[in-house]
């Protein structure tokens, strides 16, 4: 199947010739390359000229993560080694907010090279100073940390890892996250629009997304030197995974049993030992969810916080749930049915359903600010996204369900390529391309790619540094302090 390709910047494409939709995604990859310093160093986010914002010609962090594993696959980790050492240097042009210490472990959202007349190179980074709605991109720097693990993994290169400013970036990306604030949860408190829903779309507070992401930087506390002085951020680190990955398990999962629990709380409950830990009213279990949610099926909610439940089923959070291995087995079960037995909703005509389901009137006013772009079942507010396809992959593998993974895969192969890879799909089965989408979009092509990968190398998960390493150290298990409750499974 190998055949040398003079035009790609992979000397053997695994599958070219393996389908026309392939070919023209390896196509999409090379002409959106970046190039510093006449080293490639990323990919824009589309290659449309008629793109409606102009930073979609910038290289995204989030969106350049299926790439670069693609690259690494693909036998290009110098690309994917450029592009963090490039990422990490644009950390300095931050540029301090009147009245406000820079947070440093921030990462940009994007970059762009910028050539002037005289043909001088530099690179311009958006912190979220520029971005539509100035959002502060917070998982940007974990997206970069989980690359650098998979670069390092995979390829075994320690000693990049290793170098100072390797080292002192992980130190900084580490502390902030571990940073006390004004929490008493375990998990991470972040703004609307910090991650890949980069718009208002009600969720800021505990996003479960930025939940399994912050789980994923905390693995890579493992590439610390201990000798550093780091090795109480190692152990901090490892200490917190623990809790925040009991306290995902126990209080985010939501199957019939739990919904039985919190239809019949009580609530304003003081004290300790509380059934109600977060005082949830009964009133705000949305009507259309009894009826959606199946026998022996369930997931992850999309935000939890006081008072508040978000039941929105989140595709990207639930799935990186399973690639991280955050999930209990009966959990990750009790999701793959769900998917299975709400196919038509949550992956339609083209995998996968971003956020379900859609907010509407009253609320979609109140939630988005009456947002034309996240209208219902459109782009965030309930688009079908094909970049979703590589985390659906990755985790219907984990859980040993490679057929879901395969008739996904071909559902989405068969329409990409001849709607020209469009950002996102529109609808409530995803069968519109999306009113305000690019085409040529580069990460519905990586992600096409990526999975392709991994459904014929499931085993490559484990290279790339998903393999299962629970933080079980019974001792510490033990000795960890956990807000007690009997909400969403805790009674087990
Ligand atoms: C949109 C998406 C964001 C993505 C960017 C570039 O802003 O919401 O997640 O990174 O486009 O593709």
């Amino acid at each position: 199947m190998a055949q040398k390709n003079p035009d790609s910047c992979f000397e053997h494409p695994k599958y070219a010739g393996f389908s026309p939709a392939l070919d023209d995604a390896y196509r999409l990859l090379d002409s959106a390359l970046i190039y510093y310093q006449g080293q490639p160093v990323g990919t824009v986010a589309s290659t449309d000229h008629t793109a409606p914002a102009v930073n979609y010609s910038d290289c995204f962090v989030r969106d350049f993560f299926s790439a670069g594993l693609v690259m690494l696959l693909e036998g290009r980790e110098d690309i994917v080694r450029s592009f963090l050492h490039v990422i990490m240097q644009l950390r300095g042009q931050q540029e301090a907010l009147e009245g406000q210490q820079i947070a440093p472990g921030v990462l940009p959202a994007s970059f762009r090279v910028h050539r002037d007349a005289n043909g001088e190179e530099s690179i311009l980074a958006d912190f979220g100073d520029r971005a539509i709605g100035r959002v502060a991109p917070v998982d940007s720097m974990m997206w970069w940390a989980a690359l650098l693990r998979a670069y390092v993994r995979y390829t075994g290169d320690e000693a990049f890892a290793r170098t100072p400013e390797i080292q002192r970036m992980l130190r900084m990306i580490l502390s902030l996250c571990l940073q006390s604030r004004f929490e008493v949860f375990p998990t991470l408190l972040v703004p609307d629009g910090s991650f890949m829903i980069d718009r208002r779309m009600g969720v800021n507070g505990h996003p479960l997304e930025i939940q399994a992401l912050f789980d994923m930087t905390l693995c890579c506390a493992d590439l610390l030197v201990p000798e550093e002085g780091s090795q109480w951020l190692i152990d901090l680190a490892h200490r917190r995974r623990v809790v925040l990955r009991q306290y995902l398990q126990r209080y985010y999962w939501l199957d019939m049993d739990v919904l039985n629990r919190i239809y019949r709380f009580s609530t304003e409950m003081f004290g300790e030992d509380v059934e109600n830990l977060f005082n949830i009213y009964p009133e705000s279990i949305p009507e259309w969810l009894p009826e959606w949610l199946p026998d022996r099926a369930g997931y992850f909610v999309g935000n939890l916080g006081p008072g508040r439940v978000d039941f929105r089923f989140f595709s990207q959070g639930n799935l990186l749930m399973l690639v991280a291995d955050l999930a209990r087995p009966e959990q990750v079960e009790g999701l793959m049915n769900l998917i299975e037995m709400r196919w038509e909703d949550l992956i339609g005509r083209m995998p996968m359903k971003l956020i379900y389901p859609a907010i509407k009137t009253h609320e979609w006013r109140l939630i988005t600010g009456s947002d034309p772009k996240n209208i219902p079942w459109s782009y965030h507010n309930g688009g079908n996204w094909p970049v979703l396809i590589w985390p659906f992959v990755a985790a219907a593998i984990k859980a040993g369900r490679y057929d879901m993974a395969s008739r996904a895969w071909a559902e989405a192969e068969e329409r990409l390529l001849r709607d020209n890879w469009p950002e996102y799909y529109d609808g409530r089965t995803g069968r519109l391309v999306g009113r305000r989408s690019n085409v040529r979009q580069v990460w519905s092509a990586t992600g096409l790619l990526l999975a392709r990968h991994l459904l014929d190398e499931p085993d490559v998960l484990n290279r790339l540094g998903f393999a299962p390493q629970p933080p079980d150290d019974p001792e510490l298990m033990a000795a960890t302090s956990m807000p007690q409750g009997t909400q969403n499974g805790g009674a087990r």
